[in-house]
Formats: C-alpha cells, sequence, structure tokens
C-alpha cells in the first residue's frame, strides 16, 4: 500500500497480469494514495499517472464541468495535447455528461460526433463523476488500438469512478 510520503517505486503493478488482476491490485492502492491528500487536482493528477503507467492506455485525463460556461474543461492527464473544452452532447465526453452513463466506443471512427483531439486514438471509454446528483466531470481514456475496452474495463473504471465521486465529496477546492 502507498501511503503519504511513499516513493512511486513502491506501486505495485503485477506483470503479465489479465485486465481484472491489474484492476484489483491497483484500485486499493489508488484509494489509499487518494486518501491521504485533499486537493482534487493533486488526486486527479495521480490518478491519471497511476493509470497511465499501470496500463499504458494512450491517453488518461479528466474533464471537469465548468457550470457557468456549461462546458468540460481540460482537468488533469497523461498523455498528448488535448481539446480543452467539449460542450454537453459533443463528441463522447459530451455525451457521457449527458446521458450520465459510461460510453464504450470500439471504434471512434464509427462514433458519430467523436471529437479527435488526436488521430492516433482508436478506442475510447468515458466514465462519469456524480456528485450530488449531477456530473462534476468525466474520467476519459484513449487507447491506439480498436476495441481495447469491454465489460472488465466498465467494471474496473466504475469502481474508480465511485472512489473518485467520494474523494470529491469530501475535498473542497475545485
Ligand atoms: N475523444 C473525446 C475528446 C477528448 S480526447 O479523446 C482527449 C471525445 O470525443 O469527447
Amino acid at each position: 500500500m502507498l501511503t503519504f510520503g511513499v516513493m512511486a517505486e513502491q506501486f505495485y503493478i503485477p506483470k503479465m497480469a489479465d485486465k481484472s488482476l491489474i484492476y484489483s491490485e491497483i484500485i486499493p492502492q489508488i484509494e489509499s494514495v487518494i486518501e491521504a491528500e485533499t486537493n482534487i487536482y493533486a488526486n486527479l493528477a495521480n490518478v491519471t499517472a497511476m493509470l497511465k503507467e499501470a496500463f499504458g492506455w494512450f491517453w488518461v485525463g479528466f474533464y471537469v464541468v465548468d457550470k457557468a460556461a456549461k462546458q468540460l474543461v481540460l482537468g488533469p492527464f497523461q498523455g498528448t495535447l488535448a481539446c480543452t473544452r467539449i460542450r454537453k452532447g459533443k463528441g463522447v465526453c459530451g455525451t457521457c455528461w449527458e446521458r450520465r452513463e459510461t460510453i464504450v466506443v470500439e471504434d471512434v471512427e464509427i462514433f458519430e460526433g467523436h471529437i479527435a483531439c488526436s488521430s492516433l486514438s482508436r478506442s475510447e471509454i468515458v466514465v462519469p463523476i456524480v456528485v450530488g446528483g449531477e456530473v462534476w466531470g468525466v474520467l476519459d481514456v484513449d487507447s491506439e488500438s480498436v476495441a481495447t475496452f469491454d465489460d472488465e474495463d466498465r467494471v474496473g473504471l466504475g469502481k474508480l469512478g465511485l472512489i473518485i465521486e467520494k474523494m470529491v465529496e469530501r475535498c473542497e477546492n475545485y
């Protein structure tokens, strides 16, 4: 388990393991890291780093709802340069916001309205983070391969989403 002040090298990721084992090993470690910190953005940043290291995905990041602008705004992420603002109902992220449900896209080329921040992204999963009954933000993950994400990711990232929701409720600084 990681605790405050523990080095990154102690983050344990099982090698040659299937996805469900990776999720079951890393989720408690992520939970432990974010329990030790009260700054939302510091926690979101570490979540993206840990997911990127564990799975090697092309892009992992958060978009957070800007209520005044009625848009999602780019938050902490790991990966290439990304679009900064997405309107409700637009792209995979804006659709996840509107529907308040996880969206798995097997092939971004056949998702109507997909927003391509990078032409290298080929499949995607977006999970809503719901706080106080409203979408607070979304966790967006992109892969360079088609059909990377399935029900295991839906479940694994869904569990992580619930942990992040509790963290956002507990922290005040956003
Ligand atoms: N593809 C997303 C945009 C965000 S990037 O993937 C980082 C979408 O369609 O909403």
